[in-house]
């Protein structure tokens, strides 16, 4: 094997597509998608890679440093690619300690288990911690982030994922490990967990349910196509130098109530509703607490430096991921079954 790569959360929505690609792109490395299997992670995400002959899966906590560190030396990794993590803003409100064991804590233990198991030899060793635009914090109605923009987080979550980014720059610093980062926009497309803004509105829409808008819906986010991403990752992966940030981002600005009015008009053609019907369901509800009002990524630093630019344009992306969950009706019945309910109704019966 060329190398032996550990990816971490690679059950979940943005691993899920950053293992398909390492798997199918590198037949010559060895793929060990290390995940917890929480509510997020999910194995169906990977069926058609599963039986792969450079891929294998483990279930195992990052949390756990003994098992981490065994997991080393039975592997012998040459790489870490990170992105494991409680992902979701609103439960990190509802319980920020997760946040901190996951998010802060796994992110040590790897980076641990990483500079022990190499013992300072880092010729041809990488740990890339693939974070969110999120610890730059809010902007107005003006400006982009930029890898110099100084971190405000503002939610637990946010908080946290801040916290790992400056662990993984401290042992940069402190013991030379080879380290890169990147911080991401919103992403979206398959296998997207029907807690996050766009699948859970596909989900209610299809169901005829209300689709929730906090507040006045005039919060932006910069959408990116999952797979934009995970072909980021790729490139940064296999060529940032050493120690190195990249911002990742779709120049796709879209305030959250034009986003859903968009999803609204693709749901009524795709399901062949009178035009109009759909937005009949958008529900104004109790805002999100430090509800964060812009993100904007600016990635020129990516797209100079290492060529990427954003392949999908948003609306034909959008449509496609409509269609995908539309096609995929039992991977949605299976995730919205019995937790994702309850959670559903205490998240959204007090707003
Ligand atoms: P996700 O919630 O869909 O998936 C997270 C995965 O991590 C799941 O498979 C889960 O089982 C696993 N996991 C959670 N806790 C674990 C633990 N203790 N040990 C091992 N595995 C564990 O998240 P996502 O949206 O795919 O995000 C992946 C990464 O990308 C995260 O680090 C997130 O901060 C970052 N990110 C996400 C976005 C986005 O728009 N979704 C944007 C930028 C950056
Ligand atoms: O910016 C990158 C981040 O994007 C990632 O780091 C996070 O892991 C990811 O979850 C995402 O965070 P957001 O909070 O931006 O995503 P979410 O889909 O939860 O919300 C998008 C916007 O939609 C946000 O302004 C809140 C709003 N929203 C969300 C939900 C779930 C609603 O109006 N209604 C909803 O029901």
């Amino acid at each position: 094997m060329e190398k032996r790569i550990l990816i971490t959360g690679g059950a979940g929505f943005i691993g899920s597509h950053v293992v398909r690609r390492f798997v199918k792109s590198y037949p010559g490395y060895k793929i060990v998608n290390l995940d917890k299997l929480t509510y997020a992670g999910n194995l169906l995400n990977l069926v058609d890679i599963e039986d792969e002959p450079n891929y294998e899966f483990v279930k195992g906590d990052i949390v756990d440093a003994g098992f981490i560190a065994d997991l080393f030396s039975v592997y012998q990794f040459d790489a870490v690619i990170h992105l494991a993590a409680e992902s979701h803003v609103d439960r990190s409100i509802a319980n920020p300690m997760e946040f901190v064991m996951t998010n802060v804590i796994g992110t040590v233990n790897l980076l641990n288990a990483a500079k022990e198991y190499w013992k300072g030899d880092y010729d041809k060793k990488r740990f890339y911690h693939v974070s969110t635009d999120e610890v730059y914090g809010a902007l107005g109605e003006t400006g982009m982030f930029t890898e110099a923009t100084s971190y405000d987080p503002h939610s637990p979550y946010s908080a946290s994922k801040a916290s790992s980014d400056h662990f993984v720059r401290a042992y940069h610093d402190t013991y030379g490990l080879d380290v890169v980062i990147s911080n991401c926009s919103n992403n979206y497309g398959s296998h997207h967990f029907p807690e996050k803004l766009i699948p859970l509105a596909i989900n209610n829409i299809k169901n005829n349910k209300a689709v929730p808008v906090y507040g006045k819906g005039e919060n932006v986010r910069d959408w990116l196509w999952v797979e934009d991403h995970a072909r980021a990752i790729d490139v940064i992966f296999h060529q940032a130098k050493t120690g190195e940030t990249y911002n990742i981002g779709g120049h796709n600005e879209w305030k959250n109530i034009d986003l859903i009015k968009l999803l609204c008009k693709i749901m009524d053609q795709k399901l062949g509703r009178e035009a109009g019907a759909s937005e009949q369901l958008i529900t104004y509800v109790t805002d999100r607490a430090g509800h964060d009002l812009r993100y904007a990524i600016d990635s020129s630093k990516l797209q100079h430096n290492l060529g990427w630019v954003p392949g999908l344009q948003f609306e034909e992306g959008l449509a496609k991921t409509v269609d995908w969950y539309l096609e995929n009706e039992q991977w949605l019945n299976d995730v919205t079954s019995s937790n994702y309910q309850s959670y559903y109704e205490t998240q959204y019966a007090e707003r």
